[in-house]
């Protein structure tokens, strides 16, 4: 049997970008964490805005629920269908208009990925500021939907401190747009803003405009033994003195170990005798790393310049991976005031001990605050593993979502997070937009 809004999709975008076989649905049908998985009806890839609003009215006339997704790296759930919605793929949409370097700003489409926008940016001599370890696959619109954060937000924020225009397409099919980048205007509520961290559940971002920042081209890191948590925290005044300042990421021992197992390289110091590593990354446009040995001081570390600094972050950015390949975590991002983290993993610790073959690995975000704590072993016991995480942050004055969003995964804590007036009033805007609740049901809030 033909389905009607199959039929009317491929009129819209041609049968070529309608995608109904079983064997090719499957990527956009499972998430990379291969944890949460669903049935789509069709993908569809419009390649305009046009298109995507097209797209979007004729879901809208069949009543059909729509994901929206990128590159399917999110880690909440977010982007895969939970029971046959359309996926609506943004892959085509790949705008990268030039840089104009006397605004420092640059429209781009929503699929272009953080890597292409950074070469892109490069290329004319600036730098793209968010960055993290999936940055091949994941795009602007996806960044922007979670709000991504990544290693440089001690230096340039989140992807919320970056975008200063959005495009995007209502449930009602009609196009939204405020692109001209102004820094100053007052003129009513900030619409961009509202679509930072929507997870796909208000609207579809088609373009973004985005600010650039300067490209460092001299780079060096370190990698920095403490005794402890608590000891890796006392660096951070000396730390973030420093103007070369990009990253301060903490590495608990098991995190730089996995990580050196997965890559088939001998971590760096030896990983026992520390009770937790700092990475520090700088960058700016002299040499820095006389003023990044000088604030290590004589503490053990080590460091790398240049090319050999790419080499040394290889092992950051490899964690996530690292522990993939190992098996399925139970993966929670939270984050607390950072004099309140050593607490926080103390009592973390105290509870993975008790858990037969539960392997802990936490690394993260030292100057937010942001830990990402997983467990290996412990899928059977992954709701009371989730419980204590993420009650324990609230507890302690932090967030259950510092970066990688609520999700699915999450999305019965936003009212333990926010409490019932906020959420009342973020439901609110939802429903004020999208009536049918066609975006993203499930995501954010609990159907
Ligand atoms: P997707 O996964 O496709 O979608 C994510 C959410 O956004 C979904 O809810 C989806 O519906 C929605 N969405 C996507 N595109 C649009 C759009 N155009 N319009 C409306 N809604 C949309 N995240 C961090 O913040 N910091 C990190 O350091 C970090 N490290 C990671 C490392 C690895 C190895 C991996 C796999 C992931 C990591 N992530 C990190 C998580 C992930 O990369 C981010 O959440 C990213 O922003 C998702 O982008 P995406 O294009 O893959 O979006
Ligand atoms: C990272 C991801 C998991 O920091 O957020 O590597
Ligand atoms: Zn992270």
């Amino acid at each position: 049997m033909t389905d009607s809004l199959v039929a009317a999709l491929r009129a819209v975008v041609g049968d070529a970008q309608v995608l109904t076989d079983a064997d090719v649905l499957v990527t956009y049908e499972n998430d990379w964490l291969n944890k949460y998985h669903g049935t789509a009806r069709c993908v569809v890839r419009p390649g305009t805005v046009e298109e995507t609003a097209a797209v979007v009215r004729a879901c809208a006339d069949a009543g059909a629920a729509i994901v929206p997704q990128g590159g399917n790296t999110g880690l909440v759930g977010g982007s895969v269908p939970r029971g046959g919605e359309v996926v609506l793929s943004t892959k085509r949409l790949t705008r990268l208009d030039p840089v104009d370097l006397s605004a420092m700003q640059v429209t781009v489409g929503a699929g272009v990925t953080i890597e292409a926008l950074q070469r892109h940016a490069r290329a004319a001599g600036v730098d793209f500021a968010v960055d993290w370890g999936a940055r091949a696959t994941a795009t602007v619109g996806g960044a922007v939907s979670t709000n991504a954060g990544g290693s440089r937000v001690v230096r340039f924020g989140t992807m919320r401190a970056q975008v200063v225009g959005v495009q995007a397409v209502l449930a009602d099919g009609s196009i939204v747009e405020q692109m001209h980048g102004l820094p100053k205007e007052t003129a009513g509520p900030y619409l961009p803003a509202m679509f930072v961290g929507s997870e796909g559940t208000l609207g579809v971002v088609t373009a973004v405009r985005l600010k650039v920042v300067p490209w460092y081209r001299h780079t060096a890191a370190a990698l920095v033994a403490c005794e402890s948590v608590a000891d890796a925290v006392a660096m951070l005044p000396t730390l973030r003195s420093l103007s070369s300042l990009d990253a301060v990421e903490l590495l608990m021992p098991e995190a730089v170990k996995v990580a050196c197992d997965h890559l088939g390289i001998g971590t760096p110091l030896p990983v026992d005798f520390a009770g937790a590593f700092v990475m520090v990354d700088c960058a700016a446009n002299d040499d820095p790393s006389q003023d990044l040995a000088r604030l290590i001081g004589d503490r053990r570390g080590v460091m790398a310049i240049g090319p050999q600094r790419d080499q040394l972050y290889r092992i950051r950015d490899h964690i996530t991976i690292a522990i993939g390949a190992k098996g399925t975590p139970v993966k929670l991002d939270v984050a607390v005031p950072v004099q309140r983290l050593a607490e926080l993993l103390d009592e973390v610790h105290d509870l993975i001990a008790g858990i037969d073959g539960g392997e802990l690995i936490v690394f993260g975000h030292l100057a937010e605050g942001n830990v990402h704590v997983n467990v290996l072993g412990a899928i059977d016991c992954a709701a009371e593993v989730t419980e204590f995480v993420l009650s324990t942050a609230i507890a302690l004055g932090g967030t259950i979502s510092a970066e990688h969003g609520i999700g699915i995964a999450k999305a019965h804590w936003l009212g333990r997070l926010k409490g019932d007036p906020t959420v009342a009033a973020l439901r609110a805007v939802k429903h004020a937009l999208d009536p049918q609740g066609i975006f993203n049901p499930g995501v954010l809030f609990p159907e």
